[in-house]
């Protein structure tokens, strides 16, 4: 078996040094031994996005971008789609195991009691102007939580943090459809706790004279195969946010609050809102060409296209599409689905795209589909939130009972002005 390790030269000094490679990776802290002059500060690693630093050692989520390969603990996404539901995946993605049917039972319990809100948040939300973003009512929200619950803050505790966790779980869906409710005027509606978790929201976002609501079995499946998919991606934008918050150990409560807020922007959870703007942007199949002509010419971004980490079609868009057929047959069809199509077949055979390995990722036709499902623009976001608080959650978790982190502290590199002395106001001179 070869040597696990890496040679370095110095070419500045000429030292020469050994450093261990485990898990195809070094140590950045072993780069610290390599100085010029005792006084050095020693080696960093330079890394502006984190795109070639791994900050963490994980179990939860195991991505193949090459490949196109997504598992959450080893399941392979596309099986967990096919029969598993939210709810289970959920389970899955914190307690690290499928549950057995006892353990299913009584998670589904904690989940469906914890559905209601203190009445004081739901008097909070009032109080948002008509036209508030549902994201950012969800942000603030979720951040309020934190107040009610002052035990949260004990996070050291594991048994406090699983009670935390089936809060968080259970009133994200709550939050989220109040804030729709507000935003159209409309009276919020209570969990109906005999409904499952996809069929609860749906009656919180929808529900209007009927006695007891009735969500459609075939969107109600869509939905939730929506959210397995969307539950977990490894160190994304919001996780790593999640994380980083975490880490100086404040309530989970706020810390979804950061990662909500993280995922909010165009070019991570926002951007399922933003395919959807473009495609009505574009307007009819025959502007396609002209809108990728700009696209390559630096005028913006072809929304739902490309990916930090697959640089092939992303497994979820694949399973997305798939499912797109099932919903619009329930629903009746998008026309922006047509310009969505068009799109991707011109991209896919473009030299830009091609060479760039972009391909549609998840966000490219799961806006169709909630919007088919009668589900407004501004909610993508936030819909995307709902989903993802259990992979924050896991991950928060893991990072917690990991005896090798700390509080999340970057280094920089300084380039700023050397040390100078004070010039009195008066004194000052524009050069
Ligand atoms: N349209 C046009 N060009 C693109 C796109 C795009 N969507 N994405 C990347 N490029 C180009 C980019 O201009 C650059 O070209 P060049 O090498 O000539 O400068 C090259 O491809 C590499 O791009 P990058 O910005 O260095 O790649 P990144 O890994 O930093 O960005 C991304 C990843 C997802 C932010 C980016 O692809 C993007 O902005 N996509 C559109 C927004 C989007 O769909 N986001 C959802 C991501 S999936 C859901 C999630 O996990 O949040």
């Amino acid at each position: 078996m070869p040597q696990q390790s890496l040679t370095v030269i110095d070419n500045r000094t000429g030292k020469k040094y050994e450093i261990p490679v485990e898990n195809d990776s070094i140590r950045s802290m072993d780069l610290r031994q390599i100085k010029v002059h005792d006084g050095d500060f020693g080696l960093m690693c330079y890394d502006p996005a984190f795109v070639n630093t791994a900050a963490c050692r994980s179990r939860i989520t195991y991505i193949d971008g090459d490949q196109g390969i997504l598992r959450y603990r080893g399941y392979p996404i596309e099986e967990l789609a096919e029969h598993s539901t939210y709810l289970e995946t959920a389970y899955l993605l914190l307690n690290g195991e499928l549950p057995d049917a006892k353990e299913y039972e009584d998670w589904i319990y904690q989940v469906t009691h914890h559905t209601f809100i203190h009445e004081n948040v739901k008097h909070m939300m009032e109080s948002f102007r008509y036209d508030a973003h549902p994201m950012g009512m969800l942000a603030s929200t979720v951040a309020a939580l934190s107040t009610f619950y002052p035990e949260a803050k004990n996070v050291m505790d594991p048994e406090n943090r699983q009670h935390q966790a089936f809060r968080l779980i259970a009133k994200m869906p709550t939050l989220a459809a109040f804030s729709y409710r507000h935003s159209i005027g409309m009276p919020y509606v209570y969990p109906d706790n005999d409904l499952s978790y996809i069929g609860n929201f749906l009656n919180m976002m929808f529900r209007t004279t009927e006695l007891k609501y009735v969500p459609d079995p075939v969107l109600e499946k869509a939905l939730d195969v929506l959210f397995i998919l969307h539950a977990d991606h490894e160190q994304n934008c919001s996780t790593s946010a999640m994380r980083g918050v975490g880490s100086s150990h404040p309530d989970p409560y706020v810390a979804i609050a950061a990662a909500t807020a993280a995922l909010y922007g165009p070019l991570h959870g926002g951007a399922n809102e933003a395919v959807l703007r473009m495609l009505r942007q574009i307007g009819n199949k025959q502007r396609v060409p002209e809108f990728v002509k700009k696209v390559k010419a630096g005028e913006g971004r072809l929304m739902g296209f490309g990916h930090r980490v697959y640089k092939s079609y992303d497994p979820r868009a694949k399973i997305i599409k798939r499912m797109a057929d099932a919903v619009f047959e329930a629903s009746g069809s998008n026309p922006l689905l047509d310009i969505a199509l068009e799109l991707e077949r011109i991209a896919l055979s473009d030299d830009y795209f091609v060479t760039r390995r972009l391909y549609p990722n998840v966000d490219f036709y799961s806006g169709l589909i909630y919007q088919a499902m009668g589900l407004p623009v501004d909610m993508f976001p936030v819909l995307f939130a709902i989903a993802r608080t259990v992979g924050w959650l896991a991950q928060w978790e893991e990072m917690l009972r990991d005896p090798e982190q700390k509080i999340a502290r970057p280094r920089q590199i300084y380039l700023g002005e050397e040390k100078r002395a004070y010039v009195p106001r008066e004194m000052r001179r524009k050069k």
